[in-house]
């Protein structure tokens, strides 16, 4: 007699099966699969990561139910997840006309599916995930993690990115330590995780304004966890990682990914600098201060000095004003004890 959390399990391995013999083999899937070839996904990766297709007609209820029309079994399908279910109880695909990539906790049993689209259109979302469930708590899930694992471990940090199809870019370039939230900030479970294997953590989102706000938190987030070695990395015309190895190939992002890293502070230089005119003298005022603000919980004394010696250098403040300037943060933040 199975336990009810074995019994979901089964189910979801089920549906992956089906799901990619439909989208490998089968008529049915080969728009699908056109289309990830398009996307420069291989047919070893989509085997390797078990993506799938869920057709418009369910085929799943079928045949996850066989020949068992026990009330148990229909209760379990209904709660499964997989399913949506109609006013007069029946149960339809949800996944229905999606390209499905099977989510994994971190022993790599799948524990929910997040599905795409085929092609993009108004009020339809792009991706929808599986809803929780008892095997699935978005919140301490990272996409690949059951694979990026021991790389992590080898390579002694992780790169973070924003969805799996970056993910899924950088393993196809050969760096196989990148993990995704799933579609949302990232939470402290997830960051829990990552620091039993590493302390160095490199955020790779995306290049546009939505990308760079997101590092700002996550950065933050971090922070506030623990102490991590951390770096972004940024990439150029406001492109994601799969749109970046799209438009200029592997070697590139590989580069880009172990080259292009810079430190926190440099990070909020730049993304504080964005959308003020630096020539006008309120606009300083307000970006040196948020700089400085940034300073404070930098520990090490020689590199507090060298942001210190630029911005003087850049707006013409004499050094011991931000000394000064600083102090006063540091008291403002310091904790009430
Ligand atoms: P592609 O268009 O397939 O390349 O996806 P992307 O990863 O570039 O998507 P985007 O940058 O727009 O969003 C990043 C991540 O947010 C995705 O990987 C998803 O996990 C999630 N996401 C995007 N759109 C939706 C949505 O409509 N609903 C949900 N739940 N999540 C979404
Ligand atoms: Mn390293
Ligand atoms: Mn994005
Ligand atoms: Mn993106
Ligand atoms: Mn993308």
């Amino acid at each position: 007699n199975q336990s009810k959390v074995g019994k979901l399990r089964d189910l979801y391995s089920k549906a992956a099966e089906l799901y990619h013999h439909i989208l490998i083999n089968t008529k049915l899937g080969e728009q699908a699969f056109d289309y990830l070839q398009k996307r420069g996904l291989t047919l070893d990766l989509i085997n390797e990561f078990e993506i799938g297709f869920a057709p418009e007609k369910s085929l799943l209820e079928a045949v996850l139910k066989g020949n068992d029309t026990d009330e148990n079994n229909y209760q379990l399908l209904r709660k499964s997840g997989l399913f949506v279910e109609w006013q007069d109880g029946s149960l339809h695909e949800r996944f229905s006309d999606r390209i499905v990539f099977p989510i994994r906790d971190a022993n790599g049993q799948i524990v929910a599916f997040s599905g795409r689209v085929l092609s993009v259109k108004p009020d339809v979302p792009k991706y929808l995930n599986s809803p929780e469930t008892e095997i699935f708590n978005k919140r301490t899930i990272l996409f690949n993690f059951d694979k990026a694992k021991a790389e992590i471990r080898l390579k002694k940090h992780v790169i973070l990115f924003e969805g799996f199809m970056d993910v899924l870019a950088a393993y196809r370039a050969g760096i196989k330590n990148g993990v995704a939230s799933m579609g949302t900030s990232l939470t402290n479970e997830q960051i829990y995780q990552l620091q039993r294997i590493t302390s160095e953590i490199y955020i790779c989102y995306d290049g546009d304004e939505p990308g760079q706000h997101a590092t700002k938190r996550a950065l933050e987030l971090f922070e506030s966890l623990g102490k991590f070695t951390m770096g972004v990395i940024t990439l150029p015309d406001k492109l994601d990682p799969d749109e970046f190895i799209g438009k200029y190939g592997a070697q590139e992002l590989v580069q880009v990914l172990q080259k292009q890293r810079e430190s926190p502070l440099d990070f909020y230089m730049r993304f504080y600098e964005q959308g003020k005119n630096l020539t006008n003298e309120n606009a300083q005022l307000t970006y040196v201060s948020e700089i400085l603000n940034e300073l404070v919980s930098v520990s090490d004394p020689i590199e507090r000095d060298i942001y210190l010696n630029r911005l003087s250098q850049r707006f013409g403040i004499d050094k011991l004003n931000l000394e000064a300037q600083l102090k006063t943060e540091q008291h403002k933040q310091a904790p009430l004890v």
